[in-house]
């Protein structure tokens, strides 16, 4: 099995799309990319616009390759409404768009299947299903919650196992800190995982240190109980430049179960580049006022949307 990001935060947009590669077909799971719209109250740097076209380009390349595409749940940074000759004559496995899903991703998903037409070969959805293709196993967990609560709807988390060897794409867990986005992973214990790691960026506002403490629990248990060896995290987490920081006891144990706790970036045997972490610096901006900031980001709160792609005024940001 070859698996390969094609985009995240650590490599410098907002995004987990990932190419699996086994023999018996072509995997994308989420193809889409987005940049956060405001950042330090600052919107995306020309750095940013460009590695986000060049991120697209790179899943449009992969996407001509692929024979099954997997949506996770309908934010922007995960599918691309605008887009949808992306999809034509393939299989689409998408997270169930009626059933646990709240209502800005329900209109979403609406959309994106109108949009899909008759274009797909076939579509499917996926919670808490199984599907085979060849000897290749694609399986799903049931909905779980985007993150600490089910205030931004559910995500699936996807398996693809190709004999005995098993790789994991959380989709957006933000930790994982519940119980149940941990069990999937516990129960299939996968050698490969993507992981979307905790959301320390907004901690102590709409991320708590309870959560926190959880998630780094829950990836310690993970290295723990199951035979990983190349554990990812990202997304979330590298939006914050202090990331690293967060997981000393995670890299203890690491250590000792000789687990390599990386990024995508890492993955890739690349430098970690975390723009929208550095938005500051690349502008050259040094807010020191809290004040200036929340003023800023007030006043451009109108902005024009930073997803890929063109905007129909749906949406200024992947959430
Ligand atoms: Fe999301
Ligand atoms: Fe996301």
């Amino acid at each position: 099995m070859k698996i390969v990001p094609l985009a995240s935060d650590s490599m410098g947009t907002r995004s987990m799309a990932t190419f699996v590669e086994t023999k018996d077909c072509n995997v994308l799971i989420d193809p889409g990319v987005a940049l956060g719209p405001y950042r330090y109250g600052l919107e995306p740097h020309p750095l940013e616009l460009e590695r986000m076209a060049i991120h697209w380009k790179n899943i449009k390349c992969h996407a001509e390759k692929a024979d099954v595409f997997v949506v996770t749940h309908y934010h922007y940074d995960h599918h691309d409404p605008d887009e949808p000759l992306v999809f034509k004559n393939k299989t689409l496995l998408t997270k169930h768009p009626k059933e646990n899903i709240n209502k800005s991703q329900k209109k979403r998903a609406a959309f994106f299947l109108e949009q899909l037409g008759g274009l797909p070969k076939k579509i499917e959805f996926s919670d808490g299903k199984e599907f085979s293709f060849g000897e290749t196993l694609i399986r799903f967990s049931k909905a779980v919650p985007h993150g600490t609560n089910t205030r931004l709807g559910y995500v699936t988390e996807v398996c693809v196992q190709e004999g005995k060897e098993k790789f994991i794409h959380t989709s957006d867990v933000q930790g994982p800190s519940l119980e149940e986005q941990v069990q999937f992973l516990l129960d299939e214990k996968p050698k490969v995982i993507f992981c979307d790691g905790p959301m320390t960026y907004m901690l102590g506002y709409r991320y708590s240190k309870k959560s926190l403490e959880m998630s780094v629990e829950n990836i310690i248990r993970i290295m723990e109980e199951t035979k990983v060896k190349k554990f990812a995290l990202d997304h979330h987490f590298l939006r914050d430049l202090e990331w690293n920081e967060w997981m000393d006891k995670a890299y203890e144990v690491a250590k000792k179960k000789k687990v390599k706790l990386m990024t995508f970036a890492d993955f890739l045997g690349e430098k970690n580049d975390m723009l929208e972490a550095r938005r500051k610096e690349l502008y050259g901006v040094k807010i020191k006022k809290k004040g200036k900031i929340k003023k800023k980001r007030k006043k451009k709160k109108k902005g024009k949307s930073r997803r890929k792609g063109k905007s129909k005024g749906k949406g200024k940001t992947e959430k």
